[in-house]
């Protein structure tokens, strides 16, 4: 069976469970926001977040408890949050094969969109009882995460020399720490053992990382079918790992030359393909799948503290997709 479907038929009502959460935290009645509600709604994503939490919930305690529920649907929607407030500082006009929120109805409208997602999510955060600080600490620390992720992203775009260490700290906090809250709060709504909660922050980590890692590669490689525009880190002078892997081959005056070319793309849209074709050449790709491939080894490695069984499995076989998806 596809790895999909066994998912959709192993988490069978929790995942209905989660999804009838999402809408119902939405329900407004504004028409507008309901309006866009259900348009981002009708395009949902992978839900790969929800999917890790509730595999947690399930590896740690058996069963997901309504606290499993509502983290998990808390997960995607502040994940969805962030997309509407991402797709309006990259400028982007498509995402899941849609035109984004901010083509459709405005940079001003998809900001508060975003704002609302993001307060929905609070709320369900707030209703895990007594759960509901420590929820609200770790879920507190990832948006502080993305926030200085995305501002570090844009004060390199602007300066033109990230390291590699910069460009882990960059997707550590845009990226991985939402995985991680999404695993370890669905571990402490199960009651996991100290132990098994750091497990799941270290899968979370890696696997998040792993995540943005194939997002990068994906943004020089992949065609139409990724749902969103192609080419447009290096079009925001982004330099993401297949660049950094392919700056590693070549000599330190190239290494500026190349850099100064990044930064000056947008008065010289010509540069584009050059740099596009230096990354190739330099073997930047394969590079960063070299680096990502052991990234999801590590992430498998942190399932071992959880007793073996159909969520571990799955845990490890969205580890292989997160490895190599296409979309
Ligand atoms: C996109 O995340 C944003 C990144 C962190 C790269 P996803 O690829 O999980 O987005 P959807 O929800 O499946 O569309
Ligand atoms: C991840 O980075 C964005 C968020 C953390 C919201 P990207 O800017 O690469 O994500 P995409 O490519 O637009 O989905
Ligand atoms: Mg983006
Ligand atoms: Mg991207």
């Amino acid at each position: 069976m596809e790895f999909k479907q066994r998912l959709r038929s192993f988490l069978g009502e929790d995942w209905t469970d989660v999804a009838g959460r999402m809408r119902a935290a939405l329900h407004s009645d504004i028409r507008l926001l309901n309006e866009a509600n259900e348009s981002i709604l009708s395009h949902n994503g992978k839900m790969i977040r929800p999917a890790m939490a509730l595999l947690f919930a399930r590896a740690c305690a058996g069963t997901v408890s309504e606290e499993g529920h509502k983290v998990a649907a808390a997960a995607e929607l502040l994940h969805n949050a962030t997309l509407l407030h991402d797709d309006v500082a990259d400028r982007s006009d498509q995402r899941r094969g849609a035109p984004t929120a901010s083509s459709v109805y405005g940079a001003n409208a998809a900001v508060l969109l975003g704002d609302y997602w993001l307060v929905k999510a609070m709320d369900l955060m707030l209703s895990t009882g007594p759960f509901s600080m420590e929820i609200i600490r770790i879920f507190a620390k990832t948006l502080s995460d993305l926030a200085e992720g995305e501002m570090l992203q844009l004060q390199k775009a602007m300066q033109g020399d990230t390291s590699r260490d910069d460009y882990f700290r960059i997707i550590y906090s845009k990226t991985a720490s939402l995985f991680e809250a999404s695993c370890v709060s669905a571990a402490v709504c199960a009651g996991a053992s100290e132990e098994q909660k750091a497990a799941a922050r270290e899968f979370g980590i890696r696997i998040g990382i792993a995540f943005q890692i194939r997002d990068d590669i994906l943004d020089y490689t992949a065609t139409d079918a990724l749902g969103k525009p192609t080419g447009m880190d290096l079009r925001e002078k982004k330099i993401t790992l297949p660049l950094l892997g392919a700056l590693l081959a070549v000599s330190d005056e190239r290494n500026r030359l190349v850099r100064k070319m990044v930064c000056e793309i947008e008065t010289h849209p010509e540069y584009y393909d050059r740099i596009r074709d230096f990354v190739f050449q330099e073997n930047g790709i394969a590079y960063a799948g070299t680096v990502l491939d052991e990234y999801i080894a590590k992430a498998k490695e942190a399932l071992a503290a959880f007793p073996a069984g159909e969520p571990v499995r799955l845990l490890s076989a969205l580890a292989d997709f997160i490895g190599d998806r296409q979309v």
